[in-house]
């Protein structure tokens, strides 16, 4: 029997896990994140399951080291948390490369469409009897210019659902994808030609705030940006001047830069000490959803199943597909 140590865990976690785990595994729920001052938690278990706002650190893997502990699974497809070269001979770290690119790119889509359609302000409009239209026209999705960055699993499926609204399909990827069905630019064309911009592409050093002052100077006016990624991949700070100033017409924030402290939690009773959320907050044209787009039953399930599968073939000594291996 294995002991597992699940760090920042949720009821709907809890659920799925339970589903499928074996006999052969023994997992100890924790609700703390995983850091520096949490890991010892993990003392006596014999691997980790982390999620995306824990931090797999220098001090956290010298730590789980000494502990003995030889695997960090991730639940998650992003592992931008994890000090992948300093792990590298000292942990394994495996992750879910797959597990529901529709949950994903259709709260995308979500996004858009309340954005959009102002379905956020009718909804509190109506509940307080107040039946005005006044503010709240959109404009039709139907030929429309999407901007795609990454055109990946996710990119993919949203494409797809982007051409079921009759829109032009544009992307930038410096790999290109047989199956998407848009049409490949650079990023400064991208830039200027978009109506809407999603983001879709993983969180790398060299990308790391890829919208900022000078790429949303490019942007049409009225631009909206949609950000289900990570979120460094935008620069906040340019992100609410660009909103002030009028060039940026709306944001659907999935992620947030400084989300780690954060997400996840209620703070609904405590006053939030981050003024730039809570600008974004403030903005009828923003949306911040707390990283939800991956939150649906399939989603669930099959993180659920491979990371279980991911510890059975750690513990049984077998390779894995889903091992993270550091080029050096
Ligand atoms: P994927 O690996 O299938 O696709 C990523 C694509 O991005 C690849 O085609 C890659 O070539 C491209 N890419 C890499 N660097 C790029 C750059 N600088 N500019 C443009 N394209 C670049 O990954 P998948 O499954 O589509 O996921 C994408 C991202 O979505 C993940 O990395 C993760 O950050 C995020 N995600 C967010 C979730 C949420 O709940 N909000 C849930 C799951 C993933």
């Amino acid at each position: 029997m294995k002991t597992i140590a699940f760090f920042d865990t949720k009821p709907y976690d809890k659920e799925s896990f339970l589903k499928f785990k074996t006999d052969e595994l023994n997992i100890r729920f924790f609700e703390n994140k995983l850091n520096a001052d949490t890991v010892s938690m993990a003392a006596c278990c014999d691997g980790v399951c982390a999620f995306v706002n824990d931090s797999i650190d220098r001090k956290v893997i010298d730590e789980l080291e000494k502990f003995g502990v030889g695997v960090v699974a991730l639940r998650c497809a992003g592992y931008n948390n994890v000090d992948l070269k300093y792990a590298n001979g000292k942990i394994k770290i495996l992750r879910v490369p797959a597990y529901s690119p529709y949950a994903v790119a259709e709260h995308a889509m979500g996004l858009i469409l309340t954005l959009n359609r102002k379905l956020h302000r009718a909804y509190i409009r109506t509940r307080d009897h107040n039946f005005s239209l006044e503010g709240l026209t959109g404009f039709d999705l139907k030929d429309k210019t999407v901007g795609i960055i990454g055109t990946g699993k996710i990119g993919i499926v949203f494409a797809d659902i982007c051409k079921g609204f009759g829109m032009n399909i544009i992307g930038y990827d410096p790999y290109a994808n047989p199956d998407f069905p848009g049409k490949y630019t650079d990023l400064d064309e991208l830039l200027q030609k978009s109506d809407i911009i999603s983001l879709h592409c993983p969180l790398t050093k060299s990308n790391s705030h890829l919208i900022n002052e000078e790429t949303i100077a490019k942007m049409k006016k009225g631009i909206y940006i949609i950000n289900t990624s990570r979120g460094r991949l935008v620069d906040t700070e340019s992100l609410i001047d660009g909103i002030k100033s009028g060039t940026v017409g709306a944001a659907g924030l999935d992620v947030y830069e400084e989300e780690t402290a954060l997400f996840f939690e209620d703070y609904s009773e405590e006053i939030v000490r981050d003024d730039k959320l809570s600008t974004l907050i403030s903005m009828p044209n923003v949306i911040v959803t707390s990283h939800q787009a991956f939150l649906t039953r399939e989603a669930l399930d099959s993180i659920a199943k491979t990371t279980v599968k991911n510890f059975e073939d750690y513990f049984d000594g077998k390779d894995s597909e889903n091992e993270i291996v550091v080029n050096s």
